[in-house]
C-alpha cells in the first residue's frame, strides 16, 4: 500500500498541476488532499477546480471551513497583528474570489478520514486530530505528546498538514506521524520547490518526502497582477518566508532567512 498526502493548495494551480503529475508517475495507490484550498495565492477556484477534477479525496482544512460558511476570517491560529493582518487579507480575497459552487462543496468535506493499510489505523486530519487549526511543529511535540494522541485518538500513523514545514517521527511505541507539509508555499528553505509526502506501509512504514518544482515565476506574476501583498510574492520567488513567521517556535523561526 502506498499512499500520498499533500496539504495546503493556498490557490497554487500551477504547483498542484505539478504534484498531480508528480503523483500520476509516482505510483501510489490512494492519494489524499489534507485540506486548505485557498490563501496566500491567485485565482482561488483554478486549484479547487483541478483539484476536484482529479477525484482526489480531500478535507475540510481550517481555511476551507471558513471560506465554505463566510466566516470573518481564516481561523488560522496566529495570534500576532502582523500576520493577522496579512491572513485577513488573503482570506477577504479569498471568499470573494472563490464560487459558491466550490464553497458548498468545501462544506461538506469532512475533518479527518480513517482508514486500514499494511495492518495499521491510518488517522489522516488538517492540524492535529483534536483540533482543525492545531500547529504540529517538529520541534514543540515531544515523543510523549504525540504517543498520547496517537493513544487518544486510535492512530499507529498519523498524517497532518497545516503548519507548512514537513517533518516524520517514528515513536518508540512503532507508531508514526507525519507532517506532510504544504504545496501552495514552499518551505522557509530558500527553495522554491514545494513539498509532499509518500508513506509505504508495507514490512514496517517507509516515509518520503518529494520536492516538486513548478513554473512559481509564472505564480508569482499572477499574484503581482491581482494586486496580491509583495511579501507573498517574495516567498514564493525565494523559498523563504516573510509573514506568519511570529508562532514559529524558536527551531523553525532560526532555520529561516526572518
Ligand atoms: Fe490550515
Amino acid at each position: 500500500m502506498r499512499l500520498a498526502a499533500f496539504g495546503g493548495i493556498y490557490s497554487n494551480h500551477l504547483a498542484l498541476a505539478a504534484v498531480l503529475e508528480d503523483l500520476r508517475q509516482g505510483g501510489s495507490d490512494l492519494a489524499w488532499c489534507l485540506g486548505d484550498l485557498g490563501g496566500f495565492g491567485p485565482h482561488p477556484d483554478r486549484a479547487v477546480a483541478a483539484l476536484r477534477s482529479s477525484g482526489i479525496p480531500t478535507l475540510r482544512g481550517n481555511m476551507d471551513d471558513s471560506v465554505g460558511h463566510a466566516r470573518g476570517d481564516c481561523d488560522c491560529g496566529y495570534t500576532d497583528p502582523r500576520d493577522n493582518a496579512f491572513a485577513q487579507r488573503s482570506y477577504d480575497y479569498t471568499l470573494a474570489h472563490t464560487s459558491p459552487e466550490h464553497r458548498a462543496w468545501m462544506r461538506d468535506l469532512p475533518e479527518c478520514h480513517r482508514l486500514e493499510a499494511g495492518g495499521r489505523r491510518v488517522l489522516l486530519c488538517h492540524g492535529s486530530p483534536r483540533r482543525v487549526n492545531e500547529f504540529l511543529w517538529e520541534s514543540a511535540c515531544s515523543d510523549a505528546f504525540l504517543e498520547w494522541m496517537c493513544a487518544e485518538h486510535g492512530a499507529d500513523l498519523l498524517l497532518c498538514s497545516h503548519t507548512g514545514l514537513h517533518w516524520h517521527r517514528a515513536l518508540p511505541s512503532g507508531r508514526h506521524v507525519v507532517n506532510v507539509g504544504t504545496i501552495g508555499r514552499p518551505a522557509n528553505d530558500g527553495r522554491t520547490e514545494v513539498w509532499y509526502a509518500r508513506v509505504e506501509l508495507e514490512d514496517g512504514v517507509r516515509v518520503d518526502f518529494r520536492s516538486v518544482a513548478y513554473d512559481h515565476e509564472s505564480l508569482a506574476r499572477e499574484m503581482e497582477s491581482e494586486a496580491l501583498p509583495p511579501e507573498f510574492v517574495e516567498t514564493i520567488r525565494t523559498g523563504w518566508w516573510t509573514t506568519c513567521l511570529e508562532n514559529l517556535p524558536a527551531k523553525e523561526r532560526r532555520a529561516g532567512r526572518f
